[in-house]
């Protein structure tokens, strides 16, 4: 593991500026505006593409998540949104009238609304694990798997709350959820990218993130996992170019009942995405260069130093036993419109979401925005 020094340069920074918000949304790299020139002129002249254009970049994007993730690519679909993602495993997952899916409380909506509907289209609940005083979900969602039983068909969870930083044991929730016949939906908006994440030792069913945070993505595309056993389901779209021999233009009238392979049957319809691909995959390609086991040791070291600052300054974190390396939960309480006012005025980006003030530094992050932060606290 090794911590890696500051990457300002690689952004379009301004020197006042001190973002510590990657958890709303990461700026792109002066090499992905650059990709993202080049897509652009791709797509002011149609005549210079041909049939490869809707299938290389975007071939070539899936390596390289698999690669960040350590999945392979047969493994991954292309998505807009974790909605889409949650949307799809609700298609495909058995759930039977009077059965229940398990959240947390004040989940993100992405992976709330979708197990509203599907209990209320065919009968059940949701059963909703209350927020811990200790930050220790991973407790509460044993409990609650402990307490419903084989009542529960989905377990519907994060990898890291998304408003403190908490983390959740996923490898104990999941081998849990596997004794009681839960399937197990993960939206892991908030890690993948920036904290190392088992999925294999996990096994989720179905795995998405929101791609425009800690995976460099530009907003609109996002990542999906589909364990194997799920490769053979149907997804969210009757899409042409997810189907076998798709490669073959003048042969698409003679439709097929087979797929591409793998999970590729699950990405989104006009999944090939020539402006934004290339974007993402520069994204990738720079993640992967840093490693996201470096990423998270140098998030982790960072961020202990911002909680030693506000700590000095009477506020209290998420233990670090509790929290996960790149995001820093800060219990602001009734301070928060005060401290807002102040951070604002100092030009310091970051969010409060409850009565949390969230932090998310990344690679951008240098010692004259560690030595600002530590001013105005
Ligand atoms: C945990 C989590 N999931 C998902 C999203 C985004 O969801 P979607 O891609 O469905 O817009 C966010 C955005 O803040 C998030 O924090």
């Amino acid at each position: 593991m090794t911590i890696l020094s500051p990457h300002r340069a690689l952004f379009d920074m301004p020197r006042d500026t001190c973002y510590l918000n990657a958890a709303y949304m990461t700026p792109l790299t002066k090499a992905q505006v650059k990709a993202g020139h080049a897509s652009l002129e791709l797509s002011s002249h149609p005549w210079d593409m041909g049939a490869e254009d809707f299938f290389t970049d975007t071939e070539r994007t899936r390596s390289l998540a698999a690669e960040v993730l350590g999945v392979t690519a047969d493994d991954l679909a292309f998505v807009p949104a974790a909605s889409y993602g949650t949307a799809t495993a609700a298609k495909n997952l058995p759930y039977e009238k009077g059965q229940a899916v398990l959240v947390l409380e004040e989940q993100f909506p992405s992976n709330v609304y979708e197990w509203q509907a599907l209990v209320e289209r065919k009968g059940g609940d949701i059963i909703t694990v209350p927020t811990p005083d200790d930050d220790d979900w991973t407790a509460g969602v044993l409990e609650a798997l402990e307490a419903h039983g084989d009542r529960i068909a989905i377990a519907a969870l994060p990898n890291v709350y998304w408003s403190s930083g908490a983390r959740l044991d996923l490898v104990t929730i999941s081998a849990r959820c596997k004794a009681i016949g839960a399937a197990l939906v993960l939206d892991l908006s908030q890690s993948l990218g920036a904290m190392p994440t088992d999925l294999k030792a996990i096994d989720p069913d179905f795995a998405v993130a929101a791609g425009y945070k800690w995976m460099f993505a530009p907003y609109g595309l996002s990542v999906m996992y589909v364990a194997p056993r799920w490769h053979n389901g149907a997804g969210l779209e009757q899409h042409w170019i997810t189907r076998k021999n798709s490669e073959d233009f003048r042969g698409l009238v003679n439709y097929v009942r087979e797929f591409q392979p793998g999970a590729r049957r699950f990405d989104m319809g006009e999944r090939s995405q020539m402006v934004l691909m290339p974007i993402w995959a520069e994204g990738l390609r720079q993640l992967a260069e840093w490693k996201v086991h470096n990423i998270a040791a140098t998030l982790e070291a960072l961020n202990g130093r911002l909680a030693d600052v506000v700590g000095n300054a009477g506020f209290t974190c998420v233990d670090t036993t509790k929290r996960a390396p790149h995001i820093l939960g800060i219990k602001v309480g009734d301070k928060a419109a005060e401290v807002g006012a102040l951070l604002k005025h100092n030009k310091i980006s970051a969010s409060f979401r409850g009565n949390m003030l969230r932090l998310a530094p990344h690679m951008w992050v240098d010692e004259e925005d560690e030595a600002r932060f530590a001013e105005v606290f």
